[in-house]
């Protein structure tokens, strides 16, 4: 079988597997820590060396690959480090992992960290579970969310052209503790300022606080302290989305337009007013929904 091992250190997951008696064909190892790959090397001359996890669009392997392993670097979820979890810039690298294991879709994976706290833990696990299991089991009727993103302070312009192609990214509601909504549904985001569509997410994490370190270090949490971790499922759309300007109002006019008889919210409204006076999110029909989702699936899928 032929293997992907991230953060490959000085390769003691090809040890194991030798231990183990399992006969490998091709062994892709990413590292770029140029000793352990001379360990790895030495002992394991056939490794083929792929350099970083960060370029891991650019390799050109074609086998098909049965066994992903990796542990990303383990400082950001470390109880001993700061604790600074996904928002630390190491952490991310775990998200490499994920996009690797979503687009070799390998038969097994096997990630490997240190101990850390329970909430992080469960994070990663519904973030795993989310990329094998697209539909979520315990939500066979999601609901649908508009959400507008961006504070005051720091609004998202068109010209700023801000990247919102991240695949898991922390949705964050304001001082009012959100109801209502649940792992497995589906939340639209908008820029406030900009106007536009920035993409749309499934939900995959419950509803965690920010802990006061977190306000220390980023202000405008105090204000948004409630979050929960959503997946991105239209990052190619959320990489250019000023390009495509899909203006919330001019999608909302359309879908009255074309049926008229049918609401935007789920409340049985026909305006989406509270989001102008600052609501955090506003639920929508599943049919205002979906429409909006074909808007960005035109592009995202092109
Ligand atoms: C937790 S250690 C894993 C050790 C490994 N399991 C072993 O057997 O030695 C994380 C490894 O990730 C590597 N690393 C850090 N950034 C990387 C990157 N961008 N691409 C690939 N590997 C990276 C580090 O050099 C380190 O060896």
């Amino acid at each position: 079988m032929n293997v992907i091992s991230l953060f490959d250190g000085m390769s003691v997951g090809q040890l194991a597997l030798q231990d183990l008696g399992i006969e490998v064909d091709t062994y892709y190892a990413s590292e770029i820590d140029k000793f352990a790959t001379k360990v790895c090397m030495k002992n394991f001359p056939e490794t083929v060396q792929l350099g970083t996890v960060e370029n891991w669009e650019q390799w050109e392997i074609s086998d098909p690959i049965s066994l992903l392993l990796g542990g990303s670097p383990c400082q950001g979820f470390s109880q001993i480090g700061k604790k600074l979890n996904f928002e630390d810039p190491r952490s991310k690298l775990f998200f490499d992992y994920v996009r690797v294991l979503e687009d070799f879709e390998p038969k097994y994976f096997l990630l490997e960290n240190v101990v850390m706290k329970q909430e992080y833990q469960d994070i990663i696990s519904d973030i795993l579970e989310s990329v094998y299991s697209v539909e979520d089991v315990s939500n066979n009727d999601p609901q649908y969310f508009l959400k507008p993103v961006g504070v005051t302070e720091s609004p998202i312009l068109l010209e700023d052209q801000r990247d919102f192609s991240e695949l898991h990214q922390n949705l964050h509601f304001s001082k009012r503790k959100p109801k209502g909504v649940r792992k497995g549904d589906v939340l639209i985001t908008v820029a406030v300022t900009a106007g536009a569509l920035l993409s749309y997410f499934k939900v995959t994490g419950g509803l965690q606080e920010v802990t006061e370190d977190e306000i220390l270090r980023d202000s405008w949490k105090e204000r948004w302290p409630w979050y929960m971790e959503g997946r991105n499922l239209s990052p190619k759309f959320g990489a250019q989305w000023w390009i495509h300007n899909i203006q919330r109002k001019d999608v909302f006019n359309e879908f009255l337009e074309l049926y008229p008889g049918i609401p935007v919210t789920s409340a049985g409204g026909f305006s989406l007013g509270t989001l102008n006076y600052g609501g955090d999110k506003v639920k929508i029909t599943k049919e205002f929904g979906d429409f909006l989702i074909s808007k960005i699936e035109n592009v995202n899928q092109g």
